[in-house]
């Protein structure tokens, strides 16, 4: 495990998006993981500018993103795949058909599951995996006490997990009750995971997660155990962490 402190929110985002820059251009063919969520925006702004300026190229890039809410169509505002093409797809020169995401809108949930794993498959594995966290310790949408053996699956999202993306809803109501996840297995597979986390409400679940106990119900702690595993944090969410990096 390696750990990187960065200043702030921006010097995070720097840093992580340099790390993701660098395995694209060493590997011009890479899967990359892709997550949702309100801390990796500043990498893909980030990694936007850089395609811009000529300095990174996505063409031969394939993603698999982490997850979807399940019921939620892909226009809907919400959903990730959305989320995905505003902030990061439409500005980059990716191709259409090399971009993986969960299907929302199918509740067929075996099917789904199926489909999204046979793809990973057939990509042949992820080369990085950027992952945020959960204020419960989830990674993806795999909340507290999911087997760290599965692949893709459909998950009910945890109180606090509602209850934190309420945010981006009308209301508390609206936020979907379910989602598809890539499995921990997937994640766990992937050549190098790259960890994002800023802001003081992080600082108690990174230190649980990263030097507490592996255990289902934290399920980031399993990343401890990752052979190639970053972390790039800012001094905010590495407060509660007393060991020398
Ligand atoms: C959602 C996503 C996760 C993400 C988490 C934290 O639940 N499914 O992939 O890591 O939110 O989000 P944020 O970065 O906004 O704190």
């Amino acid at each position: 495990m390696k750990i990187i402190r960065a200043e702030n929110y921006n010097d995070m985002s720097r840093k992580a998006a340099n790390i993701i820059a660098a395995q694209v251009i060493l590997k011009p063919d890479s899967v990359l993981g892709l997550a949702t969520g309100g801390t990796p925006l500043g990498i893909y702004k980030q990694l936007v500018e850089w395609y811009k300026k000529g300095d990174v190229d996505f063409s031969e890039v394939t993603t698999v993103n982490l997850d979807e809410y399940r019921g939620l169509p892909k226009e809907h505002n919400q959903s990730y795949w959305h989320f995905m093409q505003v902030n990061l797809f439409n500005h980059i020169n990716i191709k259409a058909n090399h971009v993986y995401i969960p299907n929302g809108s199918d509740m067929n949930i075996e099917r789904v599951c199926k489909e999204y794993d046979d793809i990973i498959q057939s990509v042949g594995g992820i080369d990085l995996q950027l992952l945020g966290i959960g204020n419960d310790g989830h990674i993806g949408f795999n909340e507290p006490s999911t087997v760290f053996e599965t692949g893709t699956h459909c998950v009910n999202l945890t109180e606090s997990t509602i209850e934190a993306n309420k945010r981006f809803f009308q209301s508390r109501e609206e936020v979907p009750k379910q989602a598809y996840t890539m499995g921990i297995k997937a994640i766990m597979q992937a050549e190098k995971v790259l960890m994002v986390a800023n802001g003081e409400s992080k600082a108690d679940i990174i230190k649980k997660a990263l030097f507490g106990p592996v255990t289902p119900e934290i399920p980031a702690s399993i990343l401890q155990i990752h052979h190639d595993f970053v972390l790039v944090a800012d001094k905010a969410a590495l407060s509660e962490i007393d060991v020398a990096i």
